[in-house]
C-alpha cells in the first residue's frame, strides 16, 4: 500500500472527480446512442451502517456518471461490492460472490470494483491481485470519493487500477448521494475510531477519528428536512467522542440540542454509543430532547470484567450495570440494545455466566450477538487461548435462547397498547401491512388500507411476536 495522501486540497480532488464524472458520462451517453440502453450499475452491499451509507454515496456517483440501477437478476455493466471485514463470515461471502462472477467464454463482462473495509488489508489485496484477476478497479475506505477517477482510468486505459491509501486525515464533502431510503436517512458525523478493541479490525481499515464541522452537518440534516426526511440516524463508531479531534468539548450533546431545532425532522437516533466516554450531557440531552425518543445502543461486548480488560474496553461489568442504573434513574422506560460477542479468547464458562447475568439484569429488548471471529492484525488474534469453535457455539446458543425470551417478554407488554408509528413503507410480513418503528425503536407491522409513508401514525398492537409488533391503524 501506498501512502498516497494527496498534496492537493480537498476541494481541489472533488473537483477533479466532477470533471472525471463529466467525461465517463459522455462516454456512456455515447455508447448509449450505439446499443440504444444506457449502461447499468449494482452496488452490492456488505457490513454495517456505514456501508450501507458509502454505498449511497457510490450509487450518487455512478448516477451521475450515467449508469441506471440494473434490474433484479440483470448482470449489471458495473457491479462495486462494497466490503465488511468485522468478521470472517463477511470476508466469505464477498469471495463467494466474486467466484461466481469469474467469466466463462461468451459471458458478458461486467466492469468489477471493489471497495470498503476489505480493502484496507494488505493481504487480501494481494489476494485479489492474483487469485480474482476479473476484478478490475480496487480501492479502500479513505478514497471512496476518488472513484470517478479511478473508473475513468479503467475505462480510457483499459488496465486493472489500484490505489490504496493507508491513511488520510480528510473529512471529504460534496460527493453525491442517492438515498436508498426516503422517510430516514443516515448521517456520518465522524469517521474512524481511535479505541482499538483488541478483538476488532475496524480502527486498522477506517483511521483515526475525524468529526465532521457541525454547521456542514447541520446543512446536511437540514437539507434532508427540506426533501421530506423524518428521521435522521447519526453515524460514528463512538458518538460520545464527536468533536474531540476538534479540540470541543461536549460537542455531541450541543450537535444534538442544534438538530433538535430543524423543523420536518421527527426522530433523530445515533450509534454507536461507547459506554467508557457516555457522558451526563448525553443523558440529559435524552431526557430534555423530545427528538431522540427512548431508546439507546449501548454494546457491552462481555460480562467478564477479566475479558473486558483483554478487550481494551476500559470499563468493568459493575461500571456497565452502574452506567445502564444511570441512565435508567433519568429515563426509566428507556429500551436498551447492545451487541455481545461470545467466545472472546481466554473466555470461560465463568465468565460467560458473567454475560448472561448482565443480559438478565439489564432486560435488553434486542442484542446482536456474535461468534467472536479472529482478524489478522488485531491484538486478539495473537492471543494463544482461543476457544474452541464448538463451545463457541453451544455457548451462543443459551445467550440467543436466553435473550429471546427476555425480547419476547419485553414485546407482550406491548400487546392491547397504542404506539406511535413512523411509517417506513409496505411490510414485507404482507401486501396488507405496512412497516415502521415506534420511537423505541420497535419494529411494528401493521394493517393499514391506504399508504401514510412518512406519516407518524398510532398503531394498537394487538400480538408480539420476538423481533416485531403486530397491529392495526388507529384513525
Ligand atoms: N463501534 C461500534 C461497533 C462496531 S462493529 C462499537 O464499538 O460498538 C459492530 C459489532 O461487531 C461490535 O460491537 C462487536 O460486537 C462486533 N465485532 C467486532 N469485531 C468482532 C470480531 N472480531 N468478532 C466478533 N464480533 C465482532
Ligand atoms: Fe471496534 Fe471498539 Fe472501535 Fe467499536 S469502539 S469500532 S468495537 S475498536
Ligand atoms: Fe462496518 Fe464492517 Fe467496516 S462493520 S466499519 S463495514 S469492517
Amino acid at each position: 500500500m501506498n501512502n498516497n495522501k494527496p498534496a492537493e486540497t480537498i476541494e481541489d480532488t472533488i473537483q477533479r472527480q466532477y470533471a472525471c464524472i463529466d467525461k465517463v458520462r459522455e462516454i456512456n451517453n455515447e455508447k448509449a446512442g450505439h446499443e440504444g440502453r444506457q449502461p447499468t450499475y449494482d452496488v452490492r452491499i456488505f457490513g454495517c451502517q456505514m456501508n450501507e451509507h458509502d454505498a449511497e454515496k457510490l450509487t450518487g456517483m455512478l448516477e451521475e456518471m450515467g449508469y441506471t440501477k440494473a434490474a433484479e437478476g440483470e448482470q449489471a455493466d458495473v457491479i462495486v461490492f462494497e466490503t465488511c471485514c468485522v468478521r470472517e463470515n463477511a470476508e466469505l461471502k464477498v469471495y463467494g460472490h466474486l467466484g461466481l462472477l469469474k467469466p466463462s467464454e461468451g459471458d458478458k463482462r461486467s466492469i468489477i470494483a471493489i471497495t470498503g473495509c476489505m480493502m484496507q488489508q494488505p493481504h487480501i489485496v494481494e489476494k485479489i491481485k492474483k487469485s480474482f484477476r476479473h476484478v478490475n478497479i480496487v480501492f479502500g475506505t479513505h478514497n471512496l470519493h476518488t472513484f470517478p477517477e479511478l473508473l475513468l482510468k479503467y475505462l480510457t486505459k483499459g488496465k486493472r487500477v489500484f490505489d490504496l491509501w493507508d491513511a488520510t486525515s480528510q473529512v471529504v464533502e460534496g460527493v453525491p448521494v442517492t438515498r436508498a431510503e426516503k422517510v430516514k436517512a443516515w448521517v456520518n458525523i465522524m469517521l474512524g475510531c481511535n479505541n482499538f478493541c483488541s478483538y476488532c479490525i475496524v480502527p486498522h481499515v477506517r483511521g483515526r477519528e475525524r468529526s465532521r464541522n457541525k454547521e456542514d452537518i447541520l446543512q446536511e440534516v437540514t437539507r434532508l428536512a427540506t426533501e421530506g426526511y423524518k428521521e435522521i440516524t447519526l453515524l460514528g463508531q463512538n458518538v460520545n467522542s464527536y468533536g474531540n479531534d476538534l479540540g470541543l468539548k461536549d460537542a455531541f450533546a450541543d450537535l444534538l440540542y442544534a438538530l433538535n431545532e430543524i423543523d420536518g425532522i421527527e426522530r433523530i437516533r445515533f450509534m454507536t454509543s461507547h459506554p467508557k466516554d457516555l457522558s451526563e450531557s448525553l443523558i440529559q440531552a435524552m431526557k430534555e430532547l423530545p427528538k431522540l425518543g427512548g431508546h439507546l445502543h449501548l454494546p457491552f461486548q462481555s460480562g467478564s470484567s477479566r475479558i473486558l480488560k483483554d478487550m481494551n474496553r476500559k470499563y468493568s461489568k459493575e461500571q456497565y450495570l452502574d452506567l445502564i442504573d444511570r441512565v435508567r434513574a433519568v429515563i426509566p422506560d428507556i429500551a436498551f440494545t447492545t451487541d455481545i460477542i461470545v467466545g472472546f479468547p481466554g473466555e470461560t464458562e465463568e465468565d460467560f455466566q458473567e454475560t448472561l447475568d448482565v443480559v438478565k439484569r439489564v432486560r435488553f429488548d434486542l442484542a446482536y450477538t456474535f461468534l467472536y471471529s479472529k482478524r489478522t492484525g488485531t491484538k486478539a488474534a495473537t492471543y494463544e487461548n482461543q476457544v474452541p469453535e464448538n463451545i463457541k457455539k453451544e455457548r451462543f446458543q443459551r445467550l440467543t435462547d436466553t435473550q429471546n425470551a427476555i425480547g419476547t417478554e419485553i414485546n407482550k407488554n406491548y400487546e392491547g397498547q397504542t404506539v406511535e408509528v413512523l411509517v417506513e413503507g409496505k411490510s414485507r410480513q404482507s401486501d396488507a401491512m405496512y412497516t415502521g418503528r415506534t420511537s423505541k425503536f420497535k419494529l411494528v407491522n401493521f394493517t393499514c388500507d391506504r399508504d401514510l409513508t412518512g406519516q407518524l401514525v398510532q398503531v394498537k398492537i394487538v400480538r408480539a411476536w420476538p423481533f416485531w409488533l403486530e397491529g392495526w391503524l388507529i384513525e
